[in-house]
């Protein structure tokens, strides 16, 4: 086996909108627990855990959501979490299915094949010439024909904070499931499921919450539940009996899980979450400093719509490629990553953004913002 390494250890991080750094904490309560695991065996170790892995997960999960820990379910990632929820409603009597201009390709691919599926028209909410989600037009184009609407509060490409709240509003009265998609934005934005309005809202341990990778999870309302199909529920929580009758429980969202789960990831991520909640403020000046300088340099032609932005600053040179920026990046121990445009085609694609650098923290320092903008001045001179 090759050996493990680590050739580089940056000093300022920005790759959070990828995944985050997990603290030592964390990364104790995961190894712990796995060490556990290899002495004890991994089924006694799950029943030695039970409160922590059936209980205080959730009840973490549903305070930082605003939401009880019946309306929680846990995936291995945002995109599961996600496909699985949409996968059981019911479409009956829709005409119409509505998303923005920032829905994550992973989820678009998924509407476009259910719309055609189920004889839906997919619908793009246009932005306003500010980049922002068109309320207007939502409001006027709104109707009982809407099947589902989705919305992603923060995008993969680029830092505006979407008005999810206030699209709540619009929806309320409708029959359309609203579905949020919160993985960038768990961790470094405030959010209250109720206050939202949302029907679902999907998230990833991993980004800016700072939890272990392969861990996902989604905020179901019981009234959405009451509504879904329960299709097929894993064997955790459900039963044949001898009559051949299949049991299942939906008492709650977990109906949607898989039985198996990575145990030790889900401890990493109940540290991150009670981390997350006692950390106090989400975003630090750091990233905005670094929007203000970056933007500021020749050459560089910011990706940043909208006027309520958060902890993700993307932009692409008008002549030096995204992967040499990044690589150079690197080179000052700063770590940063190149996106795809077509991770968020529809914003991205048309305005000519193919690719970008993106910055994202919630953590930065203002010092090490300072050296990232002077790394960059000095390497787009
Ligand atoms: C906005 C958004 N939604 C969904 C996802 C998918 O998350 P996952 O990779 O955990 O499935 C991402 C991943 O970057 C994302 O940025």
């Amino acid at each position: 086996m090759t050996a493990l390494t680590s050739p580089r250890v940056p000093t300022a991080y920005l790759n959070m909108a990828g995944s985050g750094p997990v603290s030592d904490e964390v990364l104790a309560a995961t190894t712990t627990y796995l060490k556990i695991e290899q002495q004890v065996g991994a089924y006694d170790t799950e029943l030695d855990h039970h409160v922590e892995l059936d209980e205080r997960v959730y009840e973490n999960l549903g305070t930082l959501l605003g939401c009880v820990a019946a309306d929680i379910a846990i995936f291995d990632n945002a995109t599961r979490a996600w496909t699985e929820v949409v996968s059981r409603l019911s479409f009956k009597g829709a005409r119409r299915i509505l998303t923005t201009e920032y829905e994550y390709a992973g989820n678009l691919q998924y509407l476009k094949d259910l719309s055609e599926r189920e004889g839906l028209e997919l619908i793009t909410i246009p932005c306003t010439d500010k980049g922002e989600i068109d309320l207007e037009w939502l409001q006027s184009n709104m109707g009982n024909d809407v099947g589902l609407v989705s919305v992603v509060h923060v995008p993969s490409c680029c830092g505006i904070i979407n008005p999810v709240a206030t699209i709540g509003e619009i929806l309320s009265g409708y029959q359309a499931v609203y579905i949020v998609d919160a993985c960038q934005a768990v961790g470094q934005v405030q959010i209250d499921v109720h206050a939202t309005g949302c029907d679902v809202l999907t998230g990833a341990g991993r980004k800016f919450l700072c939890g272990p990778r392969g861990t996902g999870f989604a905020f179901v309302s019981a009234q959405l539940r009451a509504r879904m199909s329960p299709g097929f529920v894993d064997l955790h929580l459900s039963d044949i009996k001898a009559d051949g009758r299949i049991e299942k429980d939906m008492g709650n969202a977990r109906f949607l899980e898989m039985g198996e789960r990575n145990c030790g990831a889900i401890i990493g991520l109940s540290r991150a979450i009670e981390e997350a909640l006692h950390g106090g403020d989400r975003l630090n000046d750091g990233i905005f400093r670094i929007r203000e300088g970056v933007s500021a340099l020749e050459g560089v032609i910011p990706i940043d719509p909208g006027r309520n932005r958060g902890g993700i600053f993307s932009f692409r040179h008008k002549k030096i490629p995204a992967e040499e920026v990044v690589r150079n990046l690197r080179e000052h121990r700063i770590a940063a990553w190149r996106i795809k445009g077509s991770h968020t085609p529809l914003y991205m694609l048309p305005r000519g953004h193919i690719e970008g650098v993106r910055l994202s923290s919630n953590k930065i320092t203002v010092e090490h913002a300072d050296l990232v903008v002077a790394a960059l001045k000095d390497m787009l001179a």
